[in-house]
């Protein structure tokens, strides 16, 4: 089969190791800059040159594409599957996991447990808003943060409201969350392939500290994923429409809540606690998917 990965840097070790799961399985592969991809749309048909070439004729595309060129990359992607191509991760699926508010609605109106979430846009009514949420302790988030640095708890109502204050004078977007104190610190790294969890990692944070990025000083190691995390993992993936995605979740009172579905989870990490070879399930994945095309 012929593969294209998206992907700003093959030297990336996500990038390298799908090169080398799809050589490995017989495949071609070329790696393509999203940046370096231009195209012609025209009612006749779909056009895509890479560096002064037209390229064309892949059966499948993944995209590993950044969050600083979303619109960018997802055209492209978007272009190859007018083109014929196969994506695992759809243009339109990546969209929907990128705007966290609406993977949030999406998610919710699905049946499948978040923390509760609430955010708005007016200063004037941060205090009705916050009592939508009940009580501290409350979980505040830059929308736009990631590997944690944007999450910051508060314990008390005063500490949330000034918090909002203080981000609405920087004109941030962010939501407001309840806390879940049971989960001590602790998540749970699905990595979603198709209709199943192929690897699953624990993160728990450091002493101190609610917040268990690895960024953060968080430690990871193998997991199993209980029957009803894989199962709502495989549903947060799906639902958003998504076959290859991390899929983040918090042990609660009231089950596994999802945190955050990524549609570009790294393997570098999950690779290396668990030791499994999830390139290798990727592009077995995509290779069978796209034989069911056929
Ligand atoms: N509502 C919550 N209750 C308890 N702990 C939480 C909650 N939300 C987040 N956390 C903890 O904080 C960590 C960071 O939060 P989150 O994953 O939402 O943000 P991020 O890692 O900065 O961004 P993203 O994962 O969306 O790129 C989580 O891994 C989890 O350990
Ligand atoms: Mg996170």
């Amino acid at each position: 089969m012929k593969f294209a990965i998206l992907s700003r840097n093959s030297q990336l070790y996500s990038t390298r190791r799908l090169v080398e799961a799809a050589r490995g399985r017989g495949h071609s592969v070329r790696v393509l800059d999203p940046l370096r991809c231009y195209m012609r749309i025209a009612c006749d048909g779909f056009g895509m040159h890479y560096k002064g070439r037209p390229v064309s004729g892949y059966d499948a595309v993944l995209p590993r594409i950044g969050a600083s060129v979303t619109r960018y990359g997802t055209a492209v992607l978007r272009q190859f599957e007018l083109m014929g191509s196969f994506s695992p991760n759809p243009s339109d699926a990546i969209l929907r996991a990128r705007d966290k508010l609406r993977a949030h609605q999406l998610l919710a109106a699905q049946g499948i447990g978040l923390p509760a979430t609430v955010f708005g846009d007016n200063p004037d009514d941060t205090a009705d808003l916050l009592s939508m949420l009940g009580p501290p302790p409350h979980v505040i988030k830059l929308t736009e943060g990631t590997q944690g640095a944007g999450v910051m708890l508060t314990e008390k109502l005063s500490a949330s409201r000034s918090v909002v204050e203080a981000l609405r004078g920087l004109y941030a977007n962010f939501v407001v969350q309840e806390f879940i104190g049971e989960a001590q610190g602790a998540d749970l790294r699905c990595f979603v392939v198709g209709d199943r969890v192929v690897a699953c990692m624990r993160r728990q944070a450091p002493e101190g500290d609610f917040r268990s990025n690895l960024h953060r000083g968080g430690s990871a190691e193998v997991a199993e994923a209980s029957a009803e995390e894989a199962a709502t993992a495989v549903r947060a993936a799906q639902g958003l429409g998504l076959e290859i995605a991390g899929v983040d979740l918090i042990a609660s009172q009231r089950g596994p809540l999802v945190l955050e579905v990524n549609s570009t989870p790294g393997l570098e990490g999950i690779e290396q606690a668990t030791g499994r070879g999830i390139a290798e399930a990727i592009i077995d994945h995509i290779a069978g998917r796209v034989i069911s095309r056929q």
